[in-house]
């Protein structure tokens, strides 16, 4: 009893709004243990998030297709299940961003990852901006009718593209170069002119 009003009186003396401290903090890494990947392996943390994320991208393709048809939409079943797969995926986005994957190389062409820092730097921001794109997706799940489901995919794409406005890499065209021009497709192929 003494030990549950302790509790109590400790929740409650946190001010209303105010964040719980947070530990550890990123600079305070957890000692080497098995099971710690974003200390062992890293790169490996950064390859499954990649592929979490081609996974989501494959799934949201009949997803995106009924926003640019018209007419009824046909394969409601499969969009509800691919949703619903989609919120269950990206429940595990946040946790595979621990502050040793933070690699971004802004002179490197082909870095580890196109995930910026600013991830670390406002952490609370990623984690909710993940959240409110699974709640998207488990909406999109439980919506039925043409125009509420063109409306909830556009919703749930939004939301993906919200997190990647504000943290990915923005894509830069390659630049086409005056030695294009002049490349000799001839002689690389090894044709006869
Ligand atoms: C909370 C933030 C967040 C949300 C939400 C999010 N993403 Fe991402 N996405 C990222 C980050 C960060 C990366 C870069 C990962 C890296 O390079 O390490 C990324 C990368 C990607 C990539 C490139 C993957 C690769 O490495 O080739 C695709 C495709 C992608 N996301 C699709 C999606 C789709 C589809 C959704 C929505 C269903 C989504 N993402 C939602 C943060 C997010």
């Amino acid at each position: 009893m003494k030990n549950l009003l302790a509790a109590t009186v400790l929740v409650w003396s946190v001010p209303a709004g105010m964040a719980m401290p947070a530990t550890p903090t990123a600079t305070a890494a957890p000692a080497a243990a098995p099971g710690w990947t974003g200390l062992g392996r890293p790169k490996d943390v950064i390859t499954a998030r990649g592929k979490l994320m081609e996974g989501m991208e494959a799934l949201m393709e009949p997803i995106d297709t009924i926003t640019i048809q018209t007419g009824p939409v046909k394969n409601a079943d499969l969009l509800h299940r691919n949703a619903e797969l989609i919120a269950d995926m990206l429940s595990a986005v946040p946790h595979l961003f621990p502050p040793t994957t933070n690699l971004y190389d802004p002179k490197s062409q082909t870095p580890p990852t196109i995930a910026l820092p600013a991830i670390w730097q406002n952490f609370e921001v990623f984690y909710q901006l993940a959240g409110a794109a699974s709640v998207a997706a488990r909406q999109m799940a439980a919506t039925t009718g043409d125009k509420p489901l063109r409306a909830a995919s556009l919703k749930l794409r939004g939301s993906c593209d919200a997190c990647h406005a504000l943290f990915l890499r923005k894509y830069v065209p390659p630049k086409t170069q005056a030695s294009d021009e002049q490349f000799d497709f001839d002689k690389a192929l090894g044709n006869k002119k």
